[in-house]
């Protein structure tokens, strides 16, 4: 199993998306802290939202720089981003309704698709970034859109602002 501790393997080299990598991270630790430590400390419902909607947005924003730079892997990593995403929406919604509970195995799940993830997909682009710097187009904070992600009902919380975890 991969560990959470970030290293210099995980830079993919674009500022921006290494950032939000670093913050998932984060966010993802979060999850584990909330879930076991005793007494509880916030809702861990509620910090695995605020972990997907960055996720959410991060992809989103991913997935318009491959776009705007033709990077030729953007189907298959468009791809990636839709599975993981359209699983663990699945399985919020299970714990949500009651068909399944929050646990140290999902957690253990994202950490998995995501180190992975970052490691070998977004690395990838990384390394396309690198070779083709002079023609990139850069996109920066202020042009992203905020996205609300379909579990955000479920703490109320909408979608967390950039560095920081409000609900959990
Ligand atoms: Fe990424
Ligand atoms: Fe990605």
């Amino acid at each position: 199993m991969p560990t959470l501790r970030w290293n210099d393997n995980f830079n993919v080299g674009v500022e921006q998306f290494d950032l939000d990598h670093r913050h998932l991270f984060e966010l993802l630790k979060s999850c584990y802290d909330n879930l076991t430590s005793v007494p509880p400390v916030g809702d861990f419902g509620c910090s695995l939202d605020a972990f997907i909607d960055y996720a959410t947005d991060h992809f989103n924003e991913e997935e318009k720089w491959m776009k705007a730079n033709n990077y030729p892997k953007f189907a298959e990593h468009l791809n990636l981003h839709d599975r993981f995403m359209t699983k663990i929406i699945e399985i919020r919604f299970d714990c949500i309704e009651g068909r399944n509970s929050l646990s140290v195995g999902i957690l253990d799940f994202v950490k998995y698709w995501l180190t992975n993830h970052v490691w070998a997909a977004d690395t990838s682009y990384g390394r396309f970034a690198a070779s083709n710097s002079n023609h990139l187009r850069r996109r920066s904070y202020a042009d992203r859109e905020p996205s609300v992600h379909p579990t955000a009902y479920a703490c109320q919380s909408q979608h967390a602002p950039r560095g920081s975890v409000h609900c959990g």
